[in-house]
């Protein structure tokens, strides 16, 4: 399936538009089914990073309650944060910022338009930079300039973004059953179109001493059940951890296997290598398929 970007709904109307408003209580349950909170949780391991960044920033943050809801995972690990909430339209509600307050943060909501933002001189780093549901609308060519942006501006970067696959096609045409309305149900389905699949994301982020992480290579042995039963590996055999220290300059732009991450844990041995801005330092990066509907992406600034 082809990645083909369509303007959303959601992105054309006014803030307080009564489709608007709907479409951002659907986002909060979606959110909720698919548990993306979670996953970028899980992505960003609060308990082994300390001490605790100083500043986060979401970039298309919407009305800040997914953030609230990143934040009661981060919380009992991360203390005193400051947040800085990113969003071209103005849909922050004060529920996220008394729901921060109470965990102890401190909270900013911006609107402005990402790339506008992304461009100001730095006032120091953000730490960590986070955006959920929010990739998926710009075109490669945008991505590219922003992921250039964004890895001048901080350290940790992960995301969780829409899935693209039939399957998942298929259940964004069923968002109505629960309760989605008009605007939900039409940027739903554009959404997975747009979505990401195998190491697009990887392929997309700067260059200049990126690598990929082969923490999640897949064992090509087979497991000692396969073995006994004379098979080979099988879809849920053991995932092997491995490191790769090495960096292997590569042709540019690297051609890209279909297959790569395709459902299979597998990853390219070597580092995409994108046109952009250059990044700064070395970055570790990871491209993974997240609980069947995501797409999860994390680059790490190597120390
Ligand atoms: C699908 S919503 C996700 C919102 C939020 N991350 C969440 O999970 O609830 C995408 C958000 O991106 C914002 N957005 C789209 N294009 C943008 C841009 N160029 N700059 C800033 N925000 C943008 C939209 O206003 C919208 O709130």
């Amino acid at each position: 399936m082809k990645r083909t970007v369509e303007t959303e709904w959601l992105d054309e109307l006014p803030a307080n538009d009564p489709g608007a408003l709907g479409s951002r209580r659907d986002i909060r349950r979606l959110n909720w089914v698919m548990g993306n909170a979670g996953i970028l949780h899980r992505l960003l391991r609060p308990e082994s990073r300390q001490p605790a960044p100083k500043r986060i920033v979401e970039l298309g943050a919407g009305d800040g309650l997914f953030m609230l809801e990143l934040a009661k995972y981060l919380a009992p690990s991360w203390k005193n944060i400051e947040v800085v909430l990113v969003d071209g339209k103005p849909a922050f509600i004060e529920e996220a910022r008394c729901g921060l307050n109470a965990l102890g943060w401190t909270v900013e909501a911006v609107v402005a338009d990402v790339f506008d933002w992304l461009k100001q001189p730095a006032d120091g780093l953000a730490d960590v930079m986070v955006a959920n549901l929010f990739l998926h609308q710009f075109s490669d060519e945008q991505l590219t300039k922003m992921l250039g942006l964004v890895s001048a501006r901080t350290k940790l970067f992960a995301a969780c973004e829409p899935r693209r696959g039939l399957s998942n096609l298929f259940m964004s045409h069923t968002v109505g059953l629960i309760g989605c309305n008009a605007v939900s149900r039409h940027d739903a389905p554009v959404s997975v179109h747009a979505g990401f699949t195998g190491q697009e994301l990887c392929a997309l982020w700067p260059a200049n001493g990126a690598r990929l992480d082969t923490r999640t290579k897949r064992e090509s042995s087979p497991s000692p059940r396969e073995e006994r039963a004379g098979r080979g590996p099988g879809r849920g055999a053991a995932l092997k951890h491995t490191k790769d220290d090495t960096i292997t300059p590569l042709p540019n732009p690297l051609p890209i296997n279909p297959s790569w991450g395709e459902g299979t844990g597998l990853q390219p041995p070597l580092v995409p290598v994108s046109t952009c801005a250059p990044a700064i330092g070395n970055w570790r990066l990871r491209e993974r398929p997240a609980q069947f509907f995501n797409q999860t992406f994390l680059a790490e600034r190597e120390a």
